[in-house]
């Protein structure tokens, strides 16, 4: 019997309107553009301003986008798993409140909280179920609310983030495409440099965690750039070794967009040239689990079944790793489209 791998059978996004650019930041805190470009590479980022919103309703448009452009309905999907780091509260699981929003009824689900390796870590997780034949079809949908735990007084981390959130479908494949392999990595001791402080059993929400402004996100930014830009690539490519991939056979690297220089390093290590490597940091900056899943989406126009992807993340934990992804389809999927 053919091996049944995971394969990624759909893509889509949602990214909120308003746009927060680098001039509007510099009215804010004491930054400018040229800092900004320089040191991260993002011109400008997407924030969910409407009150009254969270994660759930980007994830939301996102998946309602998934199921239109699949043609999946809601009552096929088996499972739904939301990942990141804004849930919309602790409790009960955002994928909860985003499948009634969505209408999937028959499926079950949880949340997945892997700093900004989330997408990378559960997309292993939802093909497990595949690849066991428990599950046949999934919703990963992977973003953030970033803005809800940013600091709009505090330059070192303010430019870095923005909302956005993308989904994708996965279904079960005997043709050899999907995921081939993944090297996923935590290290509990990186913790101290990259965590929101509050509102968790340790520091529960009270006025002094409010005053000492600890439900915002704080980072120690060059400890986390070392191990991110040494780490996020060793992964990559012992991934390419392991699998005897070169510069050539690799179509793309999908990236997790923290800092246009670790990306950069990234791609370099690896070999690649800038052509291959996808980069929407610029318009979106760092949305966290929204990352991957929303470069899939501004790239699948130009994918092909068979394309060789690398994913690879570093994030919040620390987590970091790759995985090894052949694309199932050609171009973009829209069935409602001839
Ligand atoms: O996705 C999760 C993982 N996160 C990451 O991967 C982020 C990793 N870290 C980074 O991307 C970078 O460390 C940052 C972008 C956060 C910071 O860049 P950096 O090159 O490491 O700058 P730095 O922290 O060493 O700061 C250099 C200088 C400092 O001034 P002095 O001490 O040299 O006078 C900062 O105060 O730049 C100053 N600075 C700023 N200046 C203008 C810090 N933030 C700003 C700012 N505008 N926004």
């Amino acid at each position: 019997m053919a091996k049944v791998t995971a394969a990624i059978t759909g893509v889509a996004g949602y990214i909120p309107d308003y746009v927060l650019t680098n001039e509007e930041l510099s009215k804010m805190v004491d930054t400018t553009d040229e800092w900004i470009m320089t040191r991260i590479g993002i011109k400008e980022r997407r924030i969910l301003k409407e009150e009254g919103k969270g994660t759930s309703d980007m994830a939301e448009m996102a998946v309602k986008e998934l199921l239109r452009k699949t043609g999946a309905s809601p009552d096929e999907v088996d499972m739904l798993i939301y990942c990141g780091v804004t849930p919309d509260m602790p409790f009960p699981s955002t994928a909860n409140i985003i499948s009634d929003k969505v209408g999937i009824l028959n499926a079950f689900g949880y949340d997945i909280n892997a700093g900004c390796s989330s997408f990378l870590f559960s997309l292993h997780t939802a093909a497990q179920y595949i690849e066991t034949g428990y599950r046949k079809k999934i919703v990963l949908v992977g973003g953030d609310k970033m803005s809800s735990i940013t600091d709009y007084t505090d330059r070192t981390t303010c430019p870095l983030f923005g909302d956005g959130a993308g989904a994708v479908l996965i279904e079960p494949c005997t043709d050899g495409y999907g995921l081939m392999d993944a090297m996923l990595h935590v290290d509990g001791s990186g913790r101290k440099h990259l965590f929101q402080a509050a509102g968790g059993s340790l520091n529960p929400a009270s006025m002094e965690t409010v005053l000492k402004r600890q439900h915002f996100i704080y980072q120690e930014g060059q400890p986390v750039f070392k191990a991110a830009v040494s780490r996020m690539a060793d992964t990559a490519v012992a991934m390419m070794e392991k699998h005897g991939l070169t510069n050539e056979t690799i179509d793309w690297l999908v990236p997790h967009q923290a800092n246009l220089r670790i990306i950069d390093a990234t791609g370099k290590r690896m070999g690649l040239p800038p052509e291959k490597v996808m980069v929407n940091i610029t318009r979106y900056g760092n949305t966290s689990a929204g990352t991957l899943p929303l470069c899939l989406w501004d790239w699948e126009p130009q994918l092909k079944k068979g394309d060789n992807l690398i994913l690879a993340t570093f994030g919040a934990g620390f987590t970091w790793g790759a995985i090894y992804l052949k694309w199932a389809y050609d171009g973009v999927k829209d069935v409602t489209k001839k």
